[in-house]
């Protein structure tokens, strides 16, 4: 299928983030602070029709290692359609908020990954830091982390 990948307003994924990733809540409840700040990423795969069937987002936010560190980056959201997963969608859509670091100056750009995705991660070059744990109604995660270089 003919996917493309573009930034969207936040509002736009959330039906698709609560249908992957927040089962417990409802779409109303997944909008997060930070989500509208001037350097927020959101993008979406988009179908020709205009069905979102992939997501993520990156933000400025300081890791929990370091609170105070600048041009450093939280990846949220990442999502793809269970029926479409493995074409090649979660990678573009990676690439695309990780481009945005990018041309904002680079950085260290972090997430707390679901250990299923953990190999999705390291296929993007992202390192894990510290122990998993369990995180109340998601499961388990762990640190994983991954450095930008502009202009690299
Ligand atoms: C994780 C997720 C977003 C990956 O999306 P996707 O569209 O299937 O990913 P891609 O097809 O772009 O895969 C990119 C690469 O990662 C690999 N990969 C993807 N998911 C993987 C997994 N769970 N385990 C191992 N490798 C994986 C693919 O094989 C592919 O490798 P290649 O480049 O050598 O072909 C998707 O599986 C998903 O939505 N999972 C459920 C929600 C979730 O856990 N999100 C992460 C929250 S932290």
């Amino acid at each position: 299928m003919d996917v493309r990948v573009e930034a969207v307003p936040a509002s736009i994924t959330f039906p698709l983030r609560q249908q992957v990733l927040r089962t417990h809540q409802a779409p109303g409840q997944l909008a997060l602070p930070g989500d509208d700040d001037p350097d927020t990423c959101h993008v979406a795969a988009l179908t020709p029709a205009g069905e979102v069937v992939g997501t993520a987002n990156v933000r400025r936010q300081a890791p929990p290692w370091e609170p105070g560190a600048d041009d450093t980056w939280r990846l949220r959201g990442m999502a793809t359609s269970p029926e479409l997963r493995g074409r090649g969608i979660g990678a573009r859509l990676l690439q695309s908020v990780l481009a945005h670091v990018d041309a904002h100056g680079g950085g260290l750009v972090w997430c707390n990954a679901r250990l299923p995705a953990q190999r999705f991660y390291e296929h993007a070059g992202f390192v894990t830091r510290g122990e998993p744990w369990i995180e109340p109604d998601l499961g388990p995660h762990v640190v994983m982390w991954r450095q930008v270089t502009a202009g690299a």
